[in-house]
């Protein structure tokens, strides 16, 4: 019974099916040898439609005929976009099947009108093609393209495509979703230009980034390497990834710097010039680099059954390119993974002293020394409580008290040892002290050889547990901060406050107080409105319980009575300084840094702002407190 009623209804169908068909115009099928009008851009697209599957891809399938677009050209790494020519919409719907990556935002299909997407699609994470429709009958008669994006790698970094065509009636389900499209176009416009791209703190242009490494100064450049995917968005295939900057704030992204090999992916480490050619590696008058990191052994296909060891890579020409040693690892396996080297030159005994994770042992640290980066000998092991992984190490003069130096000894995660250093052993003064209290401070490393006349211990930190969505890059660092010691009371206390530079990016001050109250009723930044903030206050506390700073929609205050700064989530005891208190706070698009007099507490802390939530306030609660300094300033770009 049903399939007769079938038959009959397909026999009825069948007619006006084929008037419509007729009626149908194609834009583009993808049958010719290369794209014809519509042109391509990057490295996924090739010259011309793909003939069904490609090399390493899971089969195919549902496409028309044999061509179709098809972007794992090349494997899931590749990029690129295909334009095509413009036409006139003169139908009710655009047909078209659809297979591969559901990457919004990174690789999609859009349909573009007067330049902005008015409709788009991504696959649904399969390779087949299934068929689906753009409902266009409000754009009638108006000039469109079509867009093929790919601007993703890693998995299903890739789409599939084919056969559009203009018809009144649809197949497959109608993709109605202009608003999400247009958020996906927003925020990821172009490179760099993305809408949750922090303006001012170093990103990797594409893909994951976690650690600081090898952080070092030369010839008037800050080297900046960065634990890199190059290519997934996750944590994986570690690498060097290289940036140079003049200023630690503009940074021009290099080629990675050092890639994988037998002997592991590339863990993190430091990097030091080789001013008196200890290592023997120095060609003509240029200094060498030398970079001492960790090959994690087991960590990919290509190094399985090896160890975590030290290894050296070395450049004689500024950076720009890198060799491995021949004689690697320079150190061996000493736990069970050992990693995270940090080197500095000990002038007194003319020796180089690293500083290592010695991961699953107690201690949990060691020092080894070298004469010439190559011969390295274990001299100290010691604990540092609660602290893990990428320790630092270094000398700082202590303020307040002339002519007294200690040394400094961070793990990865926000706490600080102080002690002293005389070549051989480091003693700890006693349990470590923290100095960021933000959620996002970890993995922290210094830059080796600042010239002796700037003298600053400036640290990066990872921005750890950031969140990017839709971005093509994963994960920021922190603002670069100088990191001083001062003699308190008793104690000697590490301050953590935001490098100089920073000023110079400083385009409008905003708003300018100078001694006048801060009462609880009264916003004093009504109308202040921006993107990018860097805020210089000094409070008197007054008789006020509470002072509240909401700044793009996040809270920060200081609980008078409990001697609390309070940032986001998060606590630091502050004490006043007689009467008052200082504050910085340093905003970028998904960053809140906050600094409390003077640098004795910071918060680092990722948040995304809200591209509606512009605005600031302040206010005092409970009772008046007074401003004595107040400047809001408007931070520019570092990509204009
Ligand atoms: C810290 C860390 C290091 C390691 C690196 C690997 O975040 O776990 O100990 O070298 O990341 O990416």
């Amino acid at each position: 019974m049903i399939n007769n009623l079938t038959l009959i209804l397909t026999l009825l169908v069948a007619p006006l099916a084929a008037v419509h068909a007729t009626d149908d115009i194609i834009i583009a099928d993808f049958e010719g040898a290369d794209y014809g009008a519509w042109t391509a851009t990057g490295t996924a697209f090739g010259t011309g439609p793909a003939q069904g599957t490609l090399p390493g891809q899971q089969p195919v399938s549902g496409f028309l005929g044999h061509g179709l677009v098809n972007t794992f050209l090349r494997g899931d790494e590749s990029q690129g976009e295909l334009l095509s020519p413009e036409f006139a919409l003169q139908r009710s719907y655009i047909n078209f099947l659809i297979g591969a990556g559901k990457r919004p935002g990174e690789a999609y299909i859009a349909l573009m009108v007067d330049g902005k997407v008015v409709r788009a699609a991504t696959g649904n994470d399969r390779e087949i093609l299934a068929p689906a429709n753009w409902d266009v009958k409000d754009l009638q008669g108006k000039m469109a393209r079509i867009r093929i994006v790919d601007h993703a790698s890693g998995g299903w970094g890739h789409i599939n495509v084919d056969q559009f065509v203009q018809c009144d009636e649809h197949r497959g389900p109608t993709l109605t979703d202009v608003k999400a499209a247009q958020e996906w176009e927003l925020a990821t416009k172009e490179l760099y230009n993305e809408s949750f791209r922090p303006q001012f703190h170093f990103t990797a242009k594409t893909n994951w980034l976690n650690d600081p490494n090898g952080m070092v100064f030369f010839k008037g450049e800050y080297h900046l390497f960065f634990q890199h995917n190059p290519t997934g968005i996750s944590w994986g295939n570690m690498t060097w990834g290289h940036a140079v900057s003049k200023d630690m704030l503009h940074w021009q992204e290099l080629p990675d710097a050092i890639e994988p090999d037998a002997l592991g992916t590339i863990f993190s480490g430091s990097a030091v010039v080789d001013w008196n050619n200890t290592a023997g590696l120095q060609k003509g008058t240029e200094k060498t680099m030398v970079a001492l990191y960790t090959a994690a052994g087991g960590t990919s296909p290509a190094s399985n059954g090896q160890p975590f060891t030290q290894c050296m890579a070395y450049s004689t020409d500024c950076g720009r390119t890198w060799t491995k040693f021949n004689g690697n690892p320079v150190v061996k396996n000493l736990a069970k993974s050992n990693r995270d080297p940090k080197v500095i030159w000990y002038e007194p005994t003319k020796q180089w002293i690293m500083a290592l994770f010695l991961d699953g042992a107690n201690p949990n640290f060691a020092l080894l020394a070298s004469p010439d980066l190559k011969q390295w000998s274990q001299i100290q092991s010691f604990n540092c409580p609660g602290g893990a992984e990428c320790p630092d190490f270094f000398p700082l003069p202590v303020i307040g008290k002339p002519g007294v130096i200690k040394w400094v000894m961070t793990p990865a995660n926000g706490i600080y040892m102080v002690g002293d250093f005389d070549g051989k052993t480091y003693k700890s003064d006693g349990v470590p002290k923290k100095v960021d209290f933000g959620s996002n401070y970890y993995a922290v490393q210094s830059f080796s050889d600042i010239p002796k006349d700037d003298g600053r211990r400036i640290q990066l930190s990872w921005m750890s547990g950031s969140v990017f969505p839709r971005m093509p890059f994963n994960q920021q660092m922190s603002l670069p901060c100088v990191l001083t010691l001062h003699a308190l009371d008793d104690s000697i206390l590490m301050y953590r406050y935001p490098v100089r530079e920073i000023e110079s990016l400083r385009s409008k001050t905003l708003r300018k107080m100078k001694d006048q109250p801060l009462a609880p009723d009264k916003n004093a930044l009504a109308e202040v409105k921006g993107d990018l903030f860097d805020i210089d206050a000094e409070f008197a506390l007054g008789d006020a319980k509470e002072i509240v700073f909401t700044v793009r929609g996040q809270t920060l205050r200081y609980d008078v009575s409990r001697r609390i700064l309070r940032v986001m989530n998060n606590e630091a005891q502050l004490a006043p300084v007689g009467d008052r208190i200082k504050l910085r706070i340093v905003v970028d698009r998904t960053s809140l840094e906050v600094f409390g007099n003077d640098g004795r507490v910071s918060f680092t802390s990722f948040f995304v702002a809200d591209p509606q939530l512009k605005e600031l306030s302040l206010t005092a609660v409970g009772g008046t407190a007074s401003i004595v300094t107040l400047d809001v300033h408007e931070l520019k770009s570092t990509w204009n």
